[in-house]
């Protein structure tokens, strides 16, 4: 028999991978052609030439136990070391190869970062809507997630009911920026607005409350916008940051913790995180991944493709009646459902449409689904003939 707990995870847990499943039974049933694949964030840009040479390169030329053999529960030095000079040119920080710690993928990251820092009972604040394996995470080290509902027009944190929602058991707070699914990016203003209650309630409290950076999105950005590095605007910040979406390698798992150098008692809290990497199973992240991610630090991020698509979706949509909003980052779109229930809406596209959209209740922000659009353009043009007979089913116009 198994766990109660995980038997009520599994029960509650996101709707994304099963959308995902019955996507290959569609395309089974229908043809590969015929269904439109809006769920899950699997880039389909090729991975940048450099990382394939640096493959390549490695294999030729290290011996088998330097690229397949396990390293330091951190990392190889010499790659944590090239991450956090990195890290320096790109953001002005001042990250040294202590303060890195390469993880498998941000999945493992946030994971590690949980591990290292909470107790049972404590709590953790996410904004919806938000990441829905951050309640996988959380409950991983017996934290207890805390949902801040988002100001219904700006998709930003409701800032009143942030201040409302923090107490003596919260521990951290996760900001996933640019956001998945919503698209927003948290700008200077709001990143300082958080960073100054958080301090407050610091005191307050008498503890730190840190924050946990979600980056797996940093490079995905539009229209010249800017995502704010947030070590340099809060002292207790743990960042995690993962290849899989820049790269385009989200099936090779590799990622990393940078974490501010600014935290009391930093290397009591980086041996944590060494510790949490090793005990939670994972050992060390991928060694011959690490040597070839750490080649492809400035490796150009195929934004234009993106860009491309986020338009093309958006101008289809709005033209056939659909409210969307506007994504300022990642690979994602809300869809508002012209139905209250989104799950139904969801629902029925893929039964009558094969279109596969993730009803926003997942991602405990009702209302809305999801779409994925780091696809091929032709399927987005090929979709819409599907969209238009679904908004004249919903007589959006
Ligand atoms: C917001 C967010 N955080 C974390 C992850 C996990 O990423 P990874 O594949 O690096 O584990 C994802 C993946 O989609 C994500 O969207």
């Amino acid at each position: 028999m198994i766990s109660r707990e995980t038997k009520k995870a599994m029960n509650d847990s996101s709707a994304i991978r099963s959308l995902f499943v019955a996507g290959q039974q569609l395309a089974e049933k229908y043809g590969a052609e015929n269904v439109y694949d809006f769920s899950l964030g699997n880039p389909v840009t090729p991975v940048p030439e450099c990382f394939t040479a640096a493959l390549r390169r490695l294999i030729d030329t290290e011996t088998s136990l330097s690229l397949h053999g396990y390293t330091n529960n951190a990392g190889y030095i010499e790659v944590r070391d090239k991450v956090a000079k990195n890290l320096n040119k790109r953001f002005g920080t001042d990250f040294s190869a202590n303060e890195i710690v390469m993880t498998v993928g941000a999945a493992g990251a946030l994971n590690v970062a949980m591990k290292a820092l909470l107790d049972p009972g404590d709590e953790v604040i996410v904004f919806a809507p938000y990441f829905s394996e951050y309640r996988g995470y959380v409950h991983n080290s017996g934290g207890v997630v805390v949902e801040v509902k988002p100001d219904a027009s700006t998709f930003l944190p409701d800032m009143d009911e942030l201040r409302a929602k923090i107490t003596a058991k919260t521990k951290a707070l996760i900001i996933n920026n640019p956001v998945n699914p919503s698209g927003v990016i948290y700008g200077e203003d709001t990143v300082k607005s958080i960073a100054a209650l958080l301090c407050e309630k610091e005191k307050e409290y008498g503890h730190e409350i840190y924050i946990i950076s979600d980056e797996p999105y940093r490079e995905l950005v539009y229209d010249g916008k800017k995502v704010p590095f947030l070590t340099l605007y809060y002292p207790h910040t743990i960042v995690g940051y993962s290849f899989s979406k820049s790269m385009s390698v989200p099936g090779e798992r590799i990622g990393y913790l940078a974490v501010s150098n600014k935290i009391e008692d930093l290397s009591e809290m980086m041996a944590a995180l060494t510790f949490a990497n090793r005990s939670l199973g994972f050992v060390n992240a991928p060694s011959l991944l690490q040597k070839a991610v750490a080649e492809c630090l400035d490796a150009p991020v195929n934004v234009e493709f993106y860009d491309k698509n986020r338009r093309m979706l958006y101008d289809g949509l709005t033209k056939l009646g659909f409210e969307c909003i506007y994504p300022e980052g990642a690979f994602y779109m809300l869809v508002k459902s012209p139905i209250a229930d989104d799950k139904a809406f969801s629902d029925y596209a893929r039964d009558n449409h094969r279109l596969l959209l993730v009803s926003c209740t997942t991602f405990s922000y009702p209302g809305y689904v999801r779409l994925a659009y780091c696809v091929q353009p032709d399927m987005i043009q090929r979709s819409f003939k599907e969209f238009e007979k679904l908004a004249e089913h919903y007589k959006l116009k």
